[in-house]
């Protein structure tokens, strides 16, 4: 499976937005997060498209925790979205890269009062409410800055998408937003309402993550529109927003097809649009939050292989052969957290016959394996690994465990390849470490 700008030069190599992988490997060492920048230009304006065509009113949202960095804002920012930040920190570095604040939206469900009044005081756009003890730290800190906020309510609408059960966010046992069906939802509204500084301006969910049918964002979308239906008969309020989050999936494998945007745009604007005139309601804008969509297959990490070791095993065939890499769950913890599952290929033997079915195992001081049995050329050490589909997810997740240096990030467009994030260095791991002087 070759993704986005991707192709095997007349080497054999694997090239990515016109640069040679061996020759990002050798450039900026490995493990190494390589970003197509053109293919997520490309993939932003897609989903914009879909969207434009059949719901002109609408507004994307990039989730930036799936993937974000100065570059990646800046980059957003050129695209023309709007971010939405979940934290104290997806913020600062938003707004250090000069994204408009307005353009922003906060998100978390333990908001802090540090974090509110560093939202409040820099202007962000709105904020999206998660329970009770928000609304009041927030209406207070409004009133006591003399300012009004726009928010919208978070709710969860009790649909269960298939997903992994870690990464589901919508059903209605949940940590995040209010509960529609015990009222909570409306409840919040009345709240808010009643609370001076802050401005309704509209009703959130998000239902989960690498969803690959368009199913439960459509059943959403009509419990939500129910939702919007309970808001104005309550209250007179007219609900100018519907937010219904992100989630679409991506290709891990080949095997696993997303909905295309399209698809997605009209599934989900026809329920919209049915359920809407049904409750006789004005057309919401409509906002979403996709990010893995986004970022997920313009990501690709450069691994160099190490040892080979084959192992007897039980099973068929009766061997195992590991091929280790300088990398691991570091800088890729999904398939340990959600059992992820990813391709590869090497990436200096990219035009070889796959010959060998092996498992692909990290260097961490566990069993650390980031690709079970799969099929690629001959392995042997110091070859490139690529593993596909890693822009999302991956490079801000990635940690210090086992005091591995996190990777460097670069971007490649049209032969070209910046660096965005460096390396982490061994002077940079211990520079907020102190010694009590009892153990010096
Ligand atoms: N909006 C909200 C409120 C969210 O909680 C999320 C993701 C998104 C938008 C973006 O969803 P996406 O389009 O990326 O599916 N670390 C996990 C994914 C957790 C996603 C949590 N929320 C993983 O590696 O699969």
């Amino acid at each position: 499976m070759l993704l986005g700008t991707q192709r095997i030069d007349e080497n054999g190599h694997l090239e990515v937005g016109g640069c040679d992988t061996v020759a990002l490997a050798k450039e900026f060492g490995t493990p190494l997060y390589v970003i197509d920048e053109a293919e997520i230009r490309k993939t932003i304006r897609a989903y914009r498209a879909a969207f434009d065509e059949v719901y002109p009113n609408h507004k994307i949202y990039y989730a930036s925790k799936a993937f974000l960095t100065l570059a990646m804002a800046r980059l957003v920012a050129q695209e023309g979205l709007c971010m939405d930040v979940a934290s104290l920190g997806e913020l600062y570095v938003a707004l250090q890269a000069g994204f408009p604040p307005e353009k922003l939206a906060l998100h978390g469900n333990n908001k802090s009062l540090e974090e509110l009044a560093y939202a409040v005081d820099s202007g962000v756009g709105h904020i999206v409410l998660d329970n009770f003890y928000e609304i009041e730290n927030l209406s207070r800190l409004a009133r006591s800055k003399d300012k009004t906020v726009d928010v919208l309510v978070r709710a969860a609408p009790g649909v269960d998408p298939h997903t992994h059960r870690r990464i589901r966010t919508g059903q209605a046992d949940t940590k995040f937003g209010f509960n529609i069906i015990d009222g909570s939802a409306l409840e919040a509204v009345k709240m808010v309402l009643k609370s001076g500084n802050l401005t309704f301006r509209g009703i959130h969910c998000h239902v989960g993550s690498q969803l690959l049918d368009a199913e439960t964002h459509k059943d959403a979308t009509e419990i939500m529109v129910g939702l919007m239906a309970d808001i104005v008969r309550e209250t007179g309020v007219a609900v100018e927003v519907l937010n219904i989050g992100g989630g679409l999936g991506v290709r891990y494998k080949s095997d696993q097809i997303p909905p295309s945007y399209r698809e997605l745009a009209l599934k989900v604007t026809t329920a919209l649009k049915e359920a809407i005139s049904a409750a006789g309601l004005p057309y919401p804008q409509l906002q979403q939050e996709p990010g893995r969509s986004l970022v997920g297959e313009a990501g690709v990490t450069l691994y160099t292989v190490g040892a080979i070791k084959t192992v007897p095993i039980k099973e068929d065939p009766g061997t195992r052969t590991y091929v280790t890499i300088d990398g691991g769950m570091s800088d890729n913890p999904r398939p340990q957290l959600y059992d992820a599952v990813y391709e590869c290929l090497l990436a200096n033997k990219a035009d070889e016959t796959l010959e060998k079915i092996v498992t692909i195992a990290g260097k961490h001081c566990e069993t650390d394996i980031l690709i079970w049995n799969t099929l690629i050329a001959s392995p042997a050490p110091g070859d490139l690994l690529a593993v596909q589909t890693t822009g999302a997810y991956n490079f801000v997740m990635a940690s210090n465990y086992n005091r591995f240096l996190r990777p460097a990030v670069v971007f490649v467009n049209e032969g070209q390849a910046d660096l965005v994030v460096k390396r982490d260095t061994l002077e940079q791991m211990i520079v907020n470490e102190c010694i009590p002087e009892r153990l010096r």
